[in-house]
């Protein structure tokens, strides 16, 4: 069955569906397998420091803005350490998101409602309207979402790729997620898909997902009749002397967005941009080569040798990192001229990727093949970062070291708070392994995340081992009537 004719990528009932994903709040990241570890990690806290310190003047307190502020952890790990290398000049910190509902749950965080100088408010980067002058705004992984249309170069010729969806006629999936059980067959899954999806269905996404067949054609398409018409053609040239071909996200929105934000600054200004990007036209070979899958979830690719082309028109620098064989690339937009702070932006993003060292010590663990003088050579930050605790914390596991299991979970819970859903399921199983199902249903007490389904089931494992058949059964009836609430996303 047809779910849609041929469609402009972000027409498409997958960017539809990827967009929808995120009212999951957190769980979606744990559902979709979304890594989230770096950019809400102390290492990079550490490095929007290091930026800060390429362009402060001595005594001149510095204001923030964090555009799709999340949970708000990677703001909480900048301000800690920015009070403790300027402790004598608070930051001005705002964190923001893009809707009025989900900016004021930002607002009801501890380190938010406890400090005059942090500040929250609504800001959809494709309409930014801020109320005051801000010296550095922070972009992680926002501008891989906004909608985007995927054009291919070859040989100066251009092409627009359009994407059409479709499910087996007798597809049928059984929504538990309310009892009695409902049968939706392919008719009904087209209607839901084709509308605006109500809550109580978010959690059957990913399995619809799975069952939906894309296909791809290509039409031309005529530069000069874009909005950033210029830029495109500058590439079309390119494509054609050099008798090169690749494929590019375009996006009206994003380019909007960096203009509308680049005429509100009244001061000199550093956007940090941390994305999922390429920095060169050869790196996108296919049109798969533009879209980052995980899940359902999805990140389109940012052309980021546009972006900087886009920079250069308007007298900005664009200096961008150039990490070997990596999706993830950091861009320094600023109005800074001035030739020690440009080479200090420079000497930054020339150094490692950041995250690889803890990464690479994360596999070694993943492949039980660890020694300590690995994990030694790693700072202080990168030892704590969320992937790397959690792998640790899974070989412990799984050579039966519950404690040791144990103290790297706690690190975690420590350090998310209740952002940290898969630290708490699998501390809740090394407590049951050590026979403490009592002290595991206290820690589970502690998240209120209903839409992550292992938190749920895990309580019926800890009460069917206390052979406590009646609130098994409650629990078994929590899980499956569970009611997804309005989330942070
Ligand atoms: C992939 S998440 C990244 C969250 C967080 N910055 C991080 O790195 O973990 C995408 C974020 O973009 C935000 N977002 C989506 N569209 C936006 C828009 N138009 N304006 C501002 N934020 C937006 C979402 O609410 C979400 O917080």
């Amino acid at each position: 069955m047809l779910l849609q004719e041929f469609v402009p990528l972000s027409d498409s009932v997958s960017y539809h569906i990827s967009q929808h994903s995120w009212r999951r709040g957190m769980s979606n990241f744990f559902i979709e397998k979304v890594p989230f570890s770096f950019s809400t990690s102390n290492e990079y806290a550490q490095f929007c420091i290091d930026l800060m310190r390429c362009f402060k003047q001595d005594s001149h307190p510095l204001s923030v803005l964090e555009v799709g502020s999340g949970l708000g952890l990677l703001a909480k790990k900048i301000i800690s350490k920015y009070e403790s290398e300027w402790p004598d000049q608070p930051i001005q910190f705002t964190l923001s998101e893009y809707s009025d509902a989900v900016t004021e749950g930002l607002k009801s965080l501890d380190f938010v409602h406890e400090s005059p100088n942090v500040s929250c408010e609504t800001c959809d980067i494709t309409r930014p309207n801020f109320s005051k002058d801000y010296d550095l705004m922070l972009l992680t992984y926002i501008w891989d979402v906004l909608p985007c249309t995927i054009l291919e170069f070859d040989n100066g010729n251009c092409y627009e790729w359009l994407v059409s969806a479709s499910i087996s006629d007798e597809l049928i999936i059984q929504d538990t997620t309310s009892m009695p059980f409902k049968t939706l067959g392919a008719a009904q899954i087209k209607q839901l898909l084709n509308g605006t999806i109500p809550d109580q269905y978010l959690a059957l996404l990913s399995r619809i997902a799975e069952n939906i067949h894309y296909q791809w054609k290509r039409q031309p398409f005529d530069t000069s009749q874009a909005k950033y018409a210029g830029l495109l053609q500058e590439l079309q040239k390119k494509s054609e002397k050099h008798q090169q071909s690749f494929f590019m996200n375009y996006s009206d929105s994003l380019l909007d967005s960096l203009d509308a934000c680049i005429k509100q600054f009244q001061g000199d200004f550093v956007l940090l941009c941390h994305d999922f990007a390429h920095t060169r036209p050869l790196q996108g070979q296919s049109v798969e080569h533009t879209i980052g899958r995980f899940g359902l979830c999805q990140f389109y690719n940012i052309p980021f040798y546009l972006i900087k082309a886009f920079c250069e028109n308007r007298g900005l620098q664009c200096i961008t990192s150039q990490y070997k064989d990596s999706d993830n690339q950091i861009a320094i937009i600023s109005s800074y001229t001035d030739e020690t702070i440009v080479n200090n932006f420079k000497a930054l993003l020339s150094k490692k990727e950041p995250g690889m060292n803890s990464y690479e010590v994360a596999q070694l663990y993943l492949n039980d093949d660890i020694t300590t003088a690995n994990e030694s050579a790693l700072t202080e930050d990168e030892k704590s970062d969320y992937y790397l605790l959690f792998c640790k914390a899974k070989h412990y596991f799984k050579r039966e070291q519950y404690n040791d299991c144990l103290t790297c979970l706690d690190l975690l819970i420590n350090d998310y708070g209740k952002a940290a859903l898969s630290a708490f399921v699998l501390a809740s199983k090394a407590l049951r392994k050590l026979k403490f199902q009592k002290e595991a249903l206290e820690l589970l007490s502690q998240v209120d995340d209903t839409s992550y389904d292992a938190i749920a089931l895990e309580k019926v494992f800890i009460y069917a081992e206390m052979a406590d058949k009646a609130m098994m059964q409650e629990s078994i009836e929590s899980y499956f009537r569970k009611d997804l609430k309005s989330f942070i996303y």
